[in-house]
């Protein structure tokens, strides 16, 4: 798909279930747009700092994290090693891609565990699984030329190899290369999936919103707006809580300083149409006690329990879906694929004409930063997209 809305207007960038099939895994990044850009066959592979000749062959040292041993509770510094190999140039119907920008994502935690979920765990030994934006250096692959800005599931690592199957290009004239892994990336889908699929949005309907200052919420906050609904979101801290509030929230709660049963019950005072839920327990339990007829709780993500070591108690009030007539329905952002291409389109429009505010948080570190920022997403310490800057 070809998307080209013209530079997109961006606010300064500050800064489950063994695999079900492998379908899954080799769609993760298949919701990138592809945007072609003109390509520069000419360019050098002086793009490639790190290459040296060995024997007529380019070899590139590449430093990566690996998963060293399964976290109990919050990842810590004996979870990841560190490794310095050396990559072969690309085989034919290869390339190799310079890594600048890796997401972070909440699911990491879950893909540490050893139990069946949507994707296979993280091996002991692989390098970690997660989607970067770079630049291809070397290509001996038709489709993909060196200089091409690209973004795919190529792991915490500087430099990967690709068979380009798991590769898409990004157009870094529409977005910055962050914006590729937020609000134009999986989380943005993720959003608007979410939204439209699950929840089934309608203009007027009240919709509450848990991690609302993160990279699914903001987004999800915003296209509800856009849409004509009412939108509360839930935060922790003012910051976050005044952030919302500049960028359109309706009312917004602070769920640190604030009970949020009894502001839910202030703010909605009809009741929730949406409740679109990234936090799980506490915060599932308010919104489940304040629903209105027919509403849909949305499940999104439970981050709040990412980490646990025991299973929380469930939901308590779900009994409010019998007597709401109500439904409570999860999904993923895999799940609507011949959606994603609409729906990025309409979100590029959407922060061209300045109704969507992509906001990204760029940590500027070494890849051997990884680990340490990934517990960024748990301390709460991102507003939008965080992602580490590497190049
Ligand atoms: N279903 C899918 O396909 C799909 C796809 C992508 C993401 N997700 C889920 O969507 C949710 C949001 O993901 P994201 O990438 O947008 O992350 P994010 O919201 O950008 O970052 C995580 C945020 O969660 C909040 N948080 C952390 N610990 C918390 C706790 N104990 N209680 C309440 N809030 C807490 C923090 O914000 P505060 O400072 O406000 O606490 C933090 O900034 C996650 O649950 C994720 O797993 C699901």
């Amino acid at each position: 798909m070809l998307v080209n809305q013209g530079p997109a207007q961006l606010t300064a960038v500050d800064g489950p279930l063994d695999g079900l099939d492998g379908r899954h895994q080799h769609s993760f990044t298949s919701f990138a747009v592809v945007c072609i850009t003109a390509r520069d066959h000419t360019l050098p592979l002086r793009l490639n700092p790190n290459s040296s000749q060995e024997n007529g062959r380019t070899v590139t040292t590449t430093t990566r994290i690996t998963l060293a041993q399964r976290p109990t509770g919050l990842p810590d510094d004996s979870t990841w090693a560190v490794e310095k190999v050396e990559l072969p140039g690309p085989a034919e119907g290869q390339v190799l891609v310079k890594v600048d920008h890796i997401s972070l994502d909440p699911a990491m935690r879950g893909w540490l565990n050893d139990v069946r979920s949507y994707l296979p765990p993280v091996q002991i030994g692989d390098v970690m699984r997660a989607t970067v934006t770079g630049t291809v250096v070397e290509s001996r692959h038709r489709d993909f030329a060196v200089g091409d800005a690209v973004s795919g599931t190529l792991g915490a690592t500087e430099y990967a190899l690709s068979d380009g199957d798991d590769l898409q290009k990004i157009d870094t004239s529409v977005a910055a290369p962050a914006t590729w892994l937020g609000a134009l990336g999986m989380p943005g889908l993720t959003a608007y999936h979410g939204l439209h699929e699950v929840g089934e949005m309608t203009a007027g309907d009240t919709v509450v919103i848990s991690a609302a200052a993160g990279a699914v919420g903001s987004v999800a906050g915003q296209l509800a707006k856009a849409k004509g609904c009412t939108v509360i979101g839930i935060a922790g801290g003012p910051d976050k809580c005044a952030w919302l509030t500049e960028i359109g929230f309706d009312a917004v709660i602070d769920y640190k300083s604030e009970n949020v049963l009894k502001r839910l019950r202030q703010t909605a005072p009809d009741g929730i149409d949406i409740y679109f839920d990234n936090v799980g327990g506490d915060i599932l339990d308010a919104a489940l006690a304040n629903l209105r007829r027919g509403a849909r709780v949305v499940i999104c993500g439970a981050i709040s329990t990412y980490n646990d070591e025991t299973l929380a108690p469930g939901p308590r009030r779900y009994m409010s879906l019998l007597v709401f007539r109500a439904r409570m329905q999860g999904f993923l952002v895999f799940d609507y694929p011949d959606k994603d291409a609409a729906a990025i389109a309409d979100m590029s429009a959407l922060i061209g004409s300045g109704a969507l505010v992509a906001r990204e948080t760029v940590v500027e570190g070494g890849v051997e930063d990884f680990g340490r920022t990934l517990l960024d997403l748990f301390e709460g310490r991102n507003t939008g997209k965080l992602v580490l800057k590497i190049a």
